[in-house]
């Protein structure tokens, strides 16, 4: 197979450190070309291409569509940003790997899948704690059986102190959400990838902001302001909700960028079930056995990069076929959940209904997604 031909959009701060490196590892192995990178601020696709001998630089996205005969696209520019730059590389032809939140609201989830299908190409999001060696060892156990009836999730993704200064993560026209769209979104999928996949009926919560226009509030030392920095803090600082779903089994997911809690970051999430249960952070497995209780705890797992082996999974899936790692119909069931938390804490908390319904299939969609 021909290598593929790659072009890297939005070169910040995450395309630095965790996504390039990916692309050079593969491009050393011969199995693709990294031809072109593209940022808005032109210096920065300038910085990255000289630093990684990437030959082609520009600042419009639709330019380097045009020009530079792309196979693939890697999308890492703010969250508004993803889904434009993802439709027109499907009219380019390309396939598209793109970083969470695919898009804010789920009907842009839905636009596009549906051009995906139209363009026959492969899009996947880039949700690397599925590919964490402790994630993926778990999932084995669960798929294996482990946990039984699963009833009772709950999942978390709290900062004491953590409101991201720099990018565009604080303003809703922006990111489309705060803290639950940033990092709510990674410890939902992985829940739910590990619960495998229910189907959402209903979800409430809350999505307030109750610190961050508090005087005198602080961030974490090196994270930057946003009080006189040009900033607009118009997103939740804080969010819990409550998601029923169709086989009867129920999840609690909270998320905060300013939180009065004690740990200044905790990640974590559990999964109940008749037969086990697993504590997601920890690695450890609960079973009843003989009579009594066994906690046991996993080790000597692999423990590769997770953003580098989720780009290798993409990779390896168009090269050699198999269905796309992280498909967009899963992660319009995360961002169908995410919305109707927003929905609901518009109706005070009331429930909300959630469809996840991907649409129809269009004329190209029996390929393999
Ligand atoms: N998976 C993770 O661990 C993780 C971590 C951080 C960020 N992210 C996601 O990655 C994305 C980028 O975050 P970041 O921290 O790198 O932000 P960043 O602000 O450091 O980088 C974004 C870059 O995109 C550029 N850009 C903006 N609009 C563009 C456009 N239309 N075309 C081309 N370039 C454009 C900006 O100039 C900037 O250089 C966000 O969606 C964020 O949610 C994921």
């Amino acid at each position: 197979m021909k290598p593929l031909r790659v072009g890297l959009i939005g070169t910040g701060a995450i395309m630095r450190d965790a996504h390039v490196g990916a692309w050079t590892a593969l491009r050393d192995e011969g199995r693709v070309d990294l031809v072109a990178a593209c940022d808005v601020r032109r210096p920065a696709a300038e910085a990255l291409a000289d630093e990684h001998g990437i030959p082609h630089v520009y600042d419009d996205a639709g330019r380097m569509l045009r020009r530079a005969g792309l196979d693939l696209v890697d999308i890492a520019t703010p969250n508004a940003a993803h889904a434009p730059a993802a439709m027109a590389a499907f009219r380019a032809g390309c396939h598209v790997y793109c970083e969470k939140p695919l898009a804010p609201a789920p009907r842009e989830v839905r636009r596009l899948i549906r051009a995906r299908d139209l363009a026959g190409k492969r899009l996947m999001t880039g949700q690397h704690l599925r590919f964490e060696g402790k994630h993926a060892a778990l999932k084995r156990f669960v798929d294996g059986g482990v946990l039984g009836e699963v009833y009772y999730a709950r999942a978390s993704a709290l900062r004491r102190r953590g409101a991201p200064g720099w990018g565009a993560f604080l303003t809703k026209r922006l990111s489309g959400g705060g803290p639950l769209i940033d990092i709510g979104v990674h410890i939902l999928d992985l829940t739910l990838w590990l619960m495998g996949f229910p189907k959402p009926v209903t979800v409430s919560g809350v999505a307030p902001r109750k610190l961050a226009d508090l005087k005198g509030i602080v961030n974490r030392p090196g994270w930057g302001e946003w009080k006189g920095a040009g900033q607009v803090f118009d997103v939740e600082d804080f969010a819990v909700g409550f998601v029923r779903f169709e086989t009867g089994a129920v999840l609690t997911l909270e998320a905060s960028f300013l939180l009065n809690v004690v740990e200044e970051e905790s990640i974590a999430a559990m999964i109940c079930g008749t037969g086990g249960g697993i504590d997601v952070s920890a690695g450890t497995i609960v079973t009843q056995e003989h009579g009594v209780m066994r906690v046991s705890r996993l080790e000597n797992y692999a423990t590769p990069k997770p953003h580098a082996a989720a780009i290798r999974a993409f990779v390896d899936a168009i090269e050699r076929g198999g269905p796309t790692p992280v498909p967009a119909e899963e992660t319009l069931v995360v961002m169908a959940i995410l919305d109707g938390i927003y929905r609901s804490h518009e109706r005070g908390g009331r429930e909300v209904r959630v469809s996840a319904e991907p649409p129809r299939p269009g004329r190209r969609s029996k390929r393999r997604r």
